[in-house]
């Protein structure tokens, strides 16, 4: 293991019925609230009212963002933080999914920053100071709830990047199974792909001796394994939604990742994928990770076939380490397709036109990757192998 410091100071607050814990959280930082949310499931799911009603009882003058888009927009973001500058606003509260969480944490340190938020996402700028803000989560898959990550879109120069600061973590998140009830079967199944994602992207690694992390890892993959075929034949199964609610942030709040860096790399595609083709993060994820691994399966083979065996079950006699974790991605492909996600860009009607464009983004910071460092080369191999 490499030496680390742990620290995350999110309060994480679990379970049915918590959304009265927002009357003692949000007055210990002050009585001006903007409510930040997305296109609308909060209004039809009946959240939107609970959250209001307990925003009165607490007295506070409440603002809005609403319509904040899945994959985040730099333009929403700029309008919170005027909002928040204008107002003088003393307390974020994001309600939704992902990209709420994420464009909240842009708001919050973009309110305290004189320049324009963008310089904060391309590391322009850092954030010397953040309003704080806290998150009730309607969506189990990115993690945002119980990190400091954000991503967020430009449109117009076709940019996605992820940022964050020691800043930018939440000061609470309220996760009740109960709010996630509505998220439809396909974001189901794209944020059940995301948070093992987040667990593949840690657990390829070059760093000896993580015994424990790497069970940490299987024993998220497993028990997402056997709970989402379970999920999506019945969306308002409490325990099923407990389960995999548990799970999107355990696989992302840093925990994991303890003694070792991951590798990320796939992610970074997958955010230039979605800069120029405005797809679902997941679904990109869930085209690209298998064609990912199999591009670097001889960097050590071991590792995957360890994969393989203990997560997806593969019977290792008589094959070696490479014919075996070659066995375990394509169970991967298999469990995902049986899901319902997506094997191909063609099925975005993403065809070879902008492969070059993509690499370019890609590549922006140069080769990336910790597992194993790729070039532009690399890039256009996977995407061209995800075609
Ligand atoms: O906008 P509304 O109307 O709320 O609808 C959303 C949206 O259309 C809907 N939804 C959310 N909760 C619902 C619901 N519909 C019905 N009932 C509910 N309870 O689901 C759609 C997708 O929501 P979104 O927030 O975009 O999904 P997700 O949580 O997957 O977030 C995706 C974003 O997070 C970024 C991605 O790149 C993407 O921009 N990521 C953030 C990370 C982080 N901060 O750590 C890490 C991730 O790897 C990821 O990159
Ligand atoms: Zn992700």
């Amino acid at each position: 293991m490499q030496s680390f410091t742990y620290w995350n100071p999110t309060k994480l607050i679990f379970g049915k019925d918590q959304l009265e814990q927002l009357k003692t959280e949000i007055p210990q930082y002050g009585k001006k609230v903007l409510l930040v949310y997305g296109g609308g499931s909060i209004k039809r799911s009946g959240l939107y009212e609970q959250v209001l009603n307990q925003l009165k009882e607490i007295g506070a003058e409440v603002f809005e963002l609403p319509g904040v888009e899945p994959n985040p927009r730099i333009t929403t973001a700029r309008k919170g933080i005027e909002i928040c500058k204008n107002e003088g606003i003393d307390f974020i509260l994001a309600v939704g999914g992902g990209s709420v969480i994420d464009c909240t944490k842009l708001i919050a340190a973009g309110a305290k920053y004189d320049g324009d938020a963008w310089d904060l996402v391309i590391k322009k700028a850092f954030a010397a100071e953040a309003l704080p803000f806290g998150t009730v989560l309607t969506l189990a898959a990115t993690g945002s709830e119980m990190n400091s990550g954000s991503v967020i879109t430009n449109w117009e120069t076709q940019e996605k990047y992820g940022w964050g600061s020691p800043l930018t973590f939440p000061k609470f998140s309220i996760l009740d199974p109960v709010n996630t009830f509505t998220v439809p079967k396909d974001h189901t199944i794209y944020g059940m792909v995301d948070m093992m994602t987040h667990v593949f992207e840690q657990y390829f690694h070059q760093v000896e001796n993580t015994p424990l992390q790497d069970r940490m890892c299987e024993g998220v993959l497993t028990t997402v394994i056997e709970t989402a075929p379970k999920l999506i034949n019945d969306l308002e199964n409490y325990e099923y939604r407990e389960t995999i609610l548990y799970n999107g942030t355990i696989a992302l709040n840093g925990m994991l990742q303890m003694g070792y860096r991951g590798d990320w790399a796939t992610h970074n595609i997958e955010h230039a994928v979605s800069a120029v083709y405005d797809i679902p993060h997941a679904g990109g994820l869930a085209i690209l990770f298998p064609n990912w691994m199999k591009h670097n399966l001889k960097e050590n083979p071991a590792r995957f076939k360890q994969l393989a065996v203990r997560v997806f079950g593969v019977d290792p006699a008589g094959k070696s380490d490479e014919e075996a974790g070659l066995e375990g991605i394509d169970k991967l492909r298999e469990f995902w397709s049986s899901l319902g996600a997506p094997t191909r860009l063609a099925d975005y009607q993403i065809d070879d036109s902008n492969l070059d464009l993509m690499a370019d983004k890609a590549m922006a910071n140069g080769e990336f990757g910790n597992f194993k460092k790729l070039n532009k080369e690399d890039v256009l191999a996977i995407l061209r192998a995800s075609l």
